[in-house]
């Protein structure tokens, strides 16, 4: 009682400020203004003028030019034609449309690598990447950067002072197809990073505990890329070459923001498109974080490769946590984010690719009208007759003309949501609730690196780990900020902070976790958290010690089932699977025990355990559970206590508001009675929500 007193005085004297949205981008005058991208270097130059039309007169604001067309733009080396993107650029301005320009570097042509083949990736494999795939070369490759640098200036200077051009987008979902690149260049790269990093080969010696089996390097020539075929090869070199590669991954955007920031006007901004993180390991967003206006992102969600399969209707709504996951984290970066591409229909590159749900697509854009995604733009305006995404819908079908029904749906949410009555420039106070709720996920690259190399169990999948807490939060309806430890810890903006398996830890974190807390946050932390260093060496002590204190009791030691068994624990009368990962738990005098054992040779032993410090608590979750009930049964009493009004959504229902509105979206199975409160008016949908359908209420 003491704690709501506190929270609701603390935001009686610090009113929290909702995001304002206010950041004009100049893509259209609706509050989310939608575009297609458009490749007129594909298709007949008589259709240009038509398709642009037709564009607009559907309802778009915006398109998207230039991501692929390289060859188009600088035929030859040094040539440059930019006839065809004038002339594109003035049809889009003469139909009302804003473009999105798009640096071309992720299809360097032919004539290039033909001439600097030492440019090219190499795969792990050791298979040299030829010219006839895109994302091919090492964009921080000074010889590779020579040409873009010519390119990019080029286009910068022709176009970053026209008003039709709204912003840049720099390369396309910047990763190396291959994932990370073995090239001589790299290899060379990598020991200059090395070098960097620990001066001497002694430094390098002992963090990479090279002690071990006689790992001990003599100087930095003798260092090769790790390799996969390499069994039991070095874990800490190997998280070194992932931080090398997530470094020149950052790298590469950054030399092109420079290029445009120097050039373009101060009213275009400058973006890249993320691509799922999940799938490119090394991506790390927040590496660019200063480079950027803002981290946009892209977002398939039928992409078997790409998505868990999670509820029975995923095949044909697509996971909606991953589009949340995707746009919660991409607006992290800098307060606001736009989801660059956002599929139009059914696509042709996943495991199976199924025709989406009829009204998921138009959903897919109203979740992410509801996360706040300042602009979608879809991939693609028209389906391709040639090339390796044949199948892949467009707004319009193969003939240019025909809307398809994802276009249709386009068309429909650019309708609906233009008569919602927002003015961006004034910021609506957030609800008091969801201000209870705001929760902070403590977002650490590396550890998510360092874990999927050291699993410790063939069951164990980080990123599952972290989607099954994602998604508890999203069920109870909490806002999510990714946060970086240099971050603040800022107790009223985020009266709440998960990290779950938060490795890798120092005492400086200790120190700030435990400030936070004794201030009034209020942290959940899980299994591993803790565990080892920044250079992944356990602590000389005894397991996770140096959070005993935080948490207010000691790990005795862990457990792992295999798949075939299963065991329990028990919280709140009511017993829950578990088989991945347990923690044997004793808690020290004033820690509340939430959950025990009810197997094994620890029965009775604590499972998850409570402490309250100064003015906030801790929750320690040593159980990764079989379907993640537990972990939400604990959530949930955890933010109650801690005075949180939550709400109490099945999986996959979202509910989000934004600017007034509130938006509920289903990617159930199942019809869901919304909790309207009495009193508001609903302006699209039901009270009760369909599978894939929509409700909005102010
Ligand atoms: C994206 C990519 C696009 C296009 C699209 C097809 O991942 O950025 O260029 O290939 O997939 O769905």
């Amino acid at each position: 009682m003491k704690h709501l007193f506190l929270l609701v005085l603390l935001f009686i004297l610090f009113p929290f400020k909702g995001q304002s949205f206010s950041q004009d981008l100049n893509l259209g005058k609706f509050s989310m203004p939608i575009g297609a991208y458009y490749y007129p270097e594909q298709w007949d130059e008589n259709q240009w003028d038509r398709d642009l039309k037709h564009m607009s007169d559907l309802g778009f604001e915006f398109t998207h030019f230039a991501e692929f067309a390289w060859s188009r733009l600088e035929p030859k080396d040094g040539n440059f034609d930019f006839s065809w993107l004038d002339k594109n650029i003035s049809l889009a301005g003469k139909y009302g449309l804003k473009v999105v320009l798009c640096t071309p570097s992720a299809t360097p042509p032919a004539w290039l690598t033909s001439k600097h083949p030492e440019i090219l990736i190499k795969l792990e494999s050791g298979f040299k990447v030829k010219h006839g795939m895109r994302l091919n070369c090492n964009g921080s490759n000074p010889i590779y950067q020579k040409y873009i640098n010519r390119l990019v200036t080029k286009m910068a200077e022709r176009y970053g002072n026209n008003p039709i051009v709204a912003g840049w987008q720099i390369d396309n979902e910047p990763h190396f197809e291959g994932l990370y690149d073995y090239s001589d260049f790299s290899q060379n790269a990598f020991r200059k990073w090395l070098k960097t990093k620990y001066q001497s080969i002694e430094k390098l010696n002992q963090s990479w505990g090279a002690s071990f089996w006689s790992f001990t390097y003599n100087n930095f020539n003798q260092i090769f890329i790790p390799n996969k075929n390499e069994h039991a090869g070095n874990q800490h070199a190997l998280l070194d070459f992932k931080r090398y590669t997530a470094d020149a991954l950052a790298e590469a955007v950054r030399f092109q923001t420079t290029i445009l920031r120097n050039s373009v006007s101060k009213d275009q901004w400058v973006t890249t498109n993320f691509a799922y993180y999940k799938f490119l390991p090394s991506v790390d967003l927040f590496r660019n974080q200063k480079d950027l206006d803002f981290a946009s992102h892209t977002m398939y969600l039928l992409s078997t490769f790409l998505n868990t399969d999670k509820g029975e209707m995923a095949y044909r709504l697509g996971s909606g946590m991953e589009l949340s996951f995707s746009g919660e984290m991409a607006r992290s970066i800098k307060g606001f984010t736009g989801i660059m591409e956002l599929q139009p229909g059914q696509i042709n590159w996943g495991q199976w690719n199924s025709q989406p749900l009829p009204g998921a697509v138009r959903m897919w854009i109203w979740h992410c009208f509801g996360l706040g995604e300042k602009f979608v733009c879809t991939y693609r305006f028209r389906q391709p007759l040639f090339g390796g995404e044949q199948f892949h819908k467009g707004i319009v079908e193969p003939d240019g003309l025909t809307v398809s029904p994802g276009g249709k749906e386009f068309v429909q949410a650019i309708a609906e949501i233009g008569k919602l009555k927002i003015d961006n420039s004034q910021t609506i106070e957030t609800p008091h609730e969801i201000q209870t709720r705001t929760t902070a996920f403590l977002w650490k690259q590396e550890n998510l690196l360092a874990l999927e190399d050291t699993k410790g169990t063939n069951s164990w999948n980080t990123w599952a780990h972290y989607y099954s807490y994602y998604q508890c939060l999203k069920s109870m309806g909490c806002p999510v900020t990714f946060i970086q430890e240099t971050d603040n810890f800022d107790v009223q903006k985020y009266p709440f902070m998960v990290a779950p398996a938060y490795e890798m830890v120092d005492k400086k974190l200790i120190d700030k976790w435990t400030k936070y807390v004794a201030d009034g946050g209020h942290l959940v932390l899980t299994t591993r958290t803790g565990m080892k260093d920044k250079n992944g060496h356990l602590w000389e002590t005894l397991l996770q010690q140096p959070i005993w204190d935080l948490i207010g009791a000691k790990i005795d030691f862990f457990d792992q089932l295999p798949p075939t068994k299963t065991s329990t624990v028990e919280f709140a009368d009511k017993k829950y699977g578990w088989n991945v990962w347990g923690d044997v738990i004793t808690p020290t005098q004033h820690t509340e025990v939430w959950s025990t054992h009810t197997d094994n040779f620890y029965t009775g032993k604590a499972a998850a355990v409570n402490h309250k410090l100064g003015k906030g608590s801790v929750l320690y979750v040593g159980v990764v559970s079989t379907e993640g009930e537990f972990e939400n049964a604990l959530l949930r009493k955890f933010y109650l206590q801690s005075g949180a009004q939550i709400l109490h959504l099945p999986d996959y229902v979202f509910v989000e508001w934004r600017n007034g509105y509130w938006v509920a979206v289903n990617y159930g199975s199942k019809q869901f009675e919304l909790p309207v409160p009495n009193g508001k008016e609903i302006v699209f949908g039901d009270k009760s929500v369909m599978p894939g359908g929509v409700t909005v209420w102010k």
